[in-house]
């Protein structure tokens, strides 16, 4: 199957409806991540979306809607602090976990009773949306626990020759996925922490907590529980330029090619190696954080990840997404 790479057209939007009525599943462009999308309503379409990932069947999908989709007709009831953050943060990088109506497939939810409902921002998704007016499953379009793509070239790796379409808004501003928050409770409870943060949400909802599953839980959030984001190469976490040193000589030593990502500050410790530049606030993180592991697989047999040192706004879901690429904490 060719895989054609179209901008944000009359054309392509209706060649996308057309794909999503017939069943088919679509990449296109959100603030946050490329995602892939296909009518929520149809069970075949949905697993083709598992099967193109190779997604474990018990991790649900989030659904995507324009923003003029009146939600109410997939959920049963909202609460009034939901209701609120709907009016602040929507359409944005904010996914909302409500009870089901149980109107979509049932392979959307993996069995629970609830449905993540997102409304993205991007002009592009919202220009798709609004042309198939169905809700839109859809994950990150990557394959499944590889590095969720922010370029369209991203998806292509992942999936040229596998899909029909890709929707092309350019490079992703956001860089991480959305906050995904259980509305489900007295009090919201974020459940994977992204760019809205939960300082944001408390401002409007009153409270907010973080979700964290008990020992031996089965997380909320399914796909939490998962190896995720991961480079295709070797990788090690540290939190010290001496730690990263150490790691970058052993594997020079051994033949192999390391690379350090880091952030800005720790570059002058790092001169005349191979280094990758995370940059300085938080922002810049999350937008660069994917590129540059999808860039570091293909260059080096070891990444060596350096843990930011920034906290508040949006390093909560930066650090998430670091410590699960590098695969955990590495004291020193
Ligand atoms: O930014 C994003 O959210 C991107 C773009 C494409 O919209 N999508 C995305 O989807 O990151 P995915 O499938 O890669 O991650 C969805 C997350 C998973 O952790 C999944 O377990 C959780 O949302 N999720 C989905 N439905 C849920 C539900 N009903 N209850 C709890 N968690 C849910
Ligand atoms: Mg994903």
């Amino acid at each position: 199957m060719e895989t054609r790479i179209l901008g944000n057209s009359r054309s392509a939007m209706e060649l996308a409806k057309a794909y999503i009525e017939a069943g088919e599943a679509v990449a296109f462009h959100t603030e946050t991540v490329y995602g892939l999308g296909a009518n929520a309503f149809s069970d075949e379409a949905v697993l083709k979306i598992y099967a193109l990932k190779g997604r474990p069947a018990d991790n649900p999908l989030i659904v995507h809607v324009h923003r003029d989709y009146d939600i109410s007709r997939l959920t049963d009831g909202e609460p009034a602090y939901a209701a609120a953050l709907r009016r602040a943060f929507l359409p944005g990088p904010l996914t909302m976990v409500y009870p089901s109506s149980g109107k979509v497939s049932r392979y959307v939810s993996c069995g629970l009773q609830t449905l993540a409902v997102r409304v993205p921002s991007s002009p592009v998704a919202q220009a798709f949306l609004k042309a198939v007016n169905l809700p839109v499953a859809a994950p990150s379009a990557n394959l499944s626990k590889h590095v969720s793509p922010v370029t369209a070239q991203h998806v292509l790796d992942d999936f040229g020759g596998k899909i029909p379409l890709i929707l092309d808004g350019g490079a992703c501003t956001g860089g991480i996925e959305s906050t995904v928050l259980d509305c489900t409770g007295e009090v919201p409870a974020i459940l994977r922490e992204g760019l809205v943060t939960r300082e944001q949400i408390a401002r409007i909802a009153g409270d907010c907590r973080v979700y964290v599953p008990a020992e031996g839980e089965k997380p909320k959030s399914p796909g939490m529980a998962y190896k995720h984001y991961s480079p295709r190469c070797k990788t090690a976490c540290c939190r010290s330029a001496e730690e990263a040193l150490r790691l970058y000589e052993n594997e020079e030593t051994g033949g192999g090619k390391p690379m350090i990502l880091c952030e800005s500050a720790l570059l002058p410790r790092f001169s005349g190696r191979e280094v990758l530049d995370l940059g300085e606030t938080d922002a810049e993180m999350a937008r660069r954080l994917y590129t540059l592991l999808r860039q570091g697989e293909k260059r080096a047999t070891l990444l060596v990840g350096v843990m930011p040192s920034g906290r508040g706004g949006a390093m909560a879901g930066v650090l998430n997404r670091f410590t699960r690429a590098f695969g955990g904490d590495h004291e020193t």
